[in-house]
């Protein structure tokens, strides 16, 4: 149940500084990043960079601290920096920009411990890697310190900005290379009585806003409507183990003012990980052709993505997923959350040919993938209000409150208690798919606004699945890979 919403934006401080909570606000990047401190809790920046992707906040590093941005991902459980020297950093070109987001230098650092010489060894799902040593240092958010924080150092890295990972310590590198785990950040929060007990919850707010904010320990039940429902964690060996934020999505429709259709799926069960480093969400081929059946999106070779014309974002309709079966709860993610802008700066490039040539090309928000894991990423999260109890090994998840400027935080009670103001999903036992035959393509006119022309052409366009090829005029040079928002970490 919802609490009485007494606190506004601004007055909420008075009532966390005693709640055990920790608020870090997220904003995205390409507003210059700045540091929000409000009272007597700790309220660092997110922010949300839109076209690169990615949630961002300023930390600072070392003694004296050295001011750094760094990726906030639920998608994996070490915190690490760049480091000054590393190639990526140095070598800036035209095509590398170098560490933009900061960089540590380590010789600058009177606390700075080297504790895993070229232990420090990550590999990101989308291959993209960081190599070096684990050390302790101190780390700072928005005056907070924590005196010697396990941190990954990449001396050999090929990404340009470090990461701070908020998930389970049985997802960390180390495991890779000493078989062991150590206290991360959520953790350590935790223990420095900082929170009660190991969890946080993450609102990212609309495509369009520039801030959202991760707040450890509590929930704040201004920033979502209805009430948190309780999912379980997948655990990969039955409950011994808890590595990822993995949960089971029951069913996802595409509901447009014309129908709602199932998306069906080969899969028998359906398990998908919540992971805010990803910008964009992954489904199975079969499902995500679908999805893009449903909104005339096609797939472009070119690109190596799936795009869209950028006006089917203005369109009414969303796509519902529904997690841990047919009673648990449904989260819609409307259309202009699911269209993102290609290119930064500059008009976007046109479709050269085909039935919405002339159209400016956007990025679809939900993309294919043929093997697991499947990602929810931020184009799913933006929508939801999610708390993840790593203690309970549960989310609570409930439909988001776009723009909210209240605020109402509640405090986990103690550690191992529930997540406050939150019921459990029922039946979540009959998990096994929804659906695996297709309902039809009734909400797929409603996608098009009525236009006949664009429907018709649309369904001529798809003489089978996944097999349409767009032609683009890209008006753009491509520098490197990061010009989409496709990195996935
Ligand atoms: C780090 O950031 C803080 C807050 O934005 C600023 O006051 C400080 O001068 C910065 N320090 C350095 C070394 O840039
Ligand atoms: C941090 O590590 C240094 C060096 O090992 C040690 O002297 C210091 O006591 C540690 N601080 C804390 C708070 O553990
Ligand atoms: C939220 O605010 C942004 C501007 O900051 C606006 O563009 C967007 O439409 C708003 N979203 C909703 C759902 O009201
Ligand atoms: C989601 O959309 C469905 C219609 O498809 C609607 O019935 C439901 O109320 C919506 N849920 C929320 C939380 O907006
Ligand atoms: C789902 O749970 C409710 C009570 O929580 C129960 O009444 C109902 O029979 C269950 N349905 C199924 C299909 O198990
Ligand atoms: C996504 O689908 C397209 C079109 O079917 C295909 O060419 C591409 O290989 C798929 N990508 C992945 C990662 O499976």
């Amino acid at each position: 149940m919802k609490a009485s919403p007494l606190a506004v934006a601004g007055v909420v401080l008075a009532s966390t500084a005693h709640a055990q909570v920790v608020q870090f606000d997220i904003e995205k990047r390409h507003d210059a990043p700045s540091l929000c401190k409000r009272d007597a809790t700790i309220d660092g920046t997110l922010s949300n960079q839109k076209v690169q992707g990615g949630y961002f906040i300023n930390v600072e590093v070392g003694t004296p601290g050295q001011n750094i941005t760094l990726q906030l991902d639920t998608g994996s459980s070490d915190v690490w920096v760049p480091a000054s020297t590393a190639a990526i950093c140095t070598q800036t070109s035209q095509r590398n920009p170098g560490c933009t987001f900061g960089s540590f230098n380590s010789d600058d650092s009177s606390t700075f411990q080297v504790v895993g010489e070229n232990l420090f060894d990550i590999t990101y799902v989308d291959g993209s890697s960081s190599k070096g040593d684990y050390i302790e240092d101190t780390f700072r958010i928005n005056g907070i310190n924590i005196q010697n924080l396990t941190m990954g150092l990449g001396l050999d890295t090929s990404i340009a900005n470090g990461l701070v990972g908020v998930g389970y310590i049985n997802d960390e590198a180390s495991l890779g290379t000493t078989r062991q785990t150590y206290p991360n950040l959520p953790v350590v929060l935790q223990q420095q009585k900082l929170i009660n007990t190991v969890a946080f919850s993450l609102w990212l707010n609309d495509l369009d806003a520039s801030t959202g904010s991760i707040l450890f320990g509590g929930i704040d039940t201004e920033k979502y409507h209805g009430d948190l429902t309780r999912i379980n964690i997948i655990s990969p060996d039955g409950g011994k183990t808890f590595t990822e934020f993995a949960v089971n999505l029951y069913q996802v429709q595409a509901s447009s003012p014309s129908g709602t259709d199932t998306l069906s799926t080969s899969q028998q069960t359906l398990t998908a990980v919540l992971d805010s480093g990803t910008t964009l969400t992954y489904l199975p081929q079969d499902m995500a052709e679908q999805a893009w059946n449903e909104v005339g999106a096609s797939f472009s070779d070119e690109l190596g993505i799936a795009v869209v014309p950028c006006s089917v974002g203005n369109i009414n309709g969303h796509f519902a997923f529904t997690f841990a079966g047919a009673d648990g709860p449904t989260i819609n993610v409307t259309l202009s959350e699911l269209v993102l802008d290609l290119f930064s700066g500059g008009p976007p490039p046109q479709f050269s040919s085909g039935p919405n040539k002339g159209q400016s090309i956007c990025e679809f928000g939900i993309q294919n993938t043929t093997d697991a894991p499947y990602l929810l990423g931020d184009t799913f999260l933006r929508s939801a209000f999610v708390t993840y109890d790593l203690v309970n090994n549960e989310i609570g998840i409930a439909p988001t409150n776009f723009n909210s400027t209240q605020t109402n935080v509640v405090a986990f009670a103690s550690s191992g208690a529930p997540i406050p103001s939150s019921t459990s999903a029922p039946n979540q036992s009959n998990t096994g798919h929804s659906s695996s035959t297709q309902s039809g393509m009734s909400a797929a006119s409603g996608f098009h606004d009525g236009d006949d022309d664009n429907a018709a052409s649309l369904t001529g366009a798809f003489s089978g699945p996944g097999m349409i090829v767009v032609g683009l005029t890209i008006c753009y040079t491509l520098l490197g890979s990061a010009v989409f928002g496709v990195g996935w970490l």
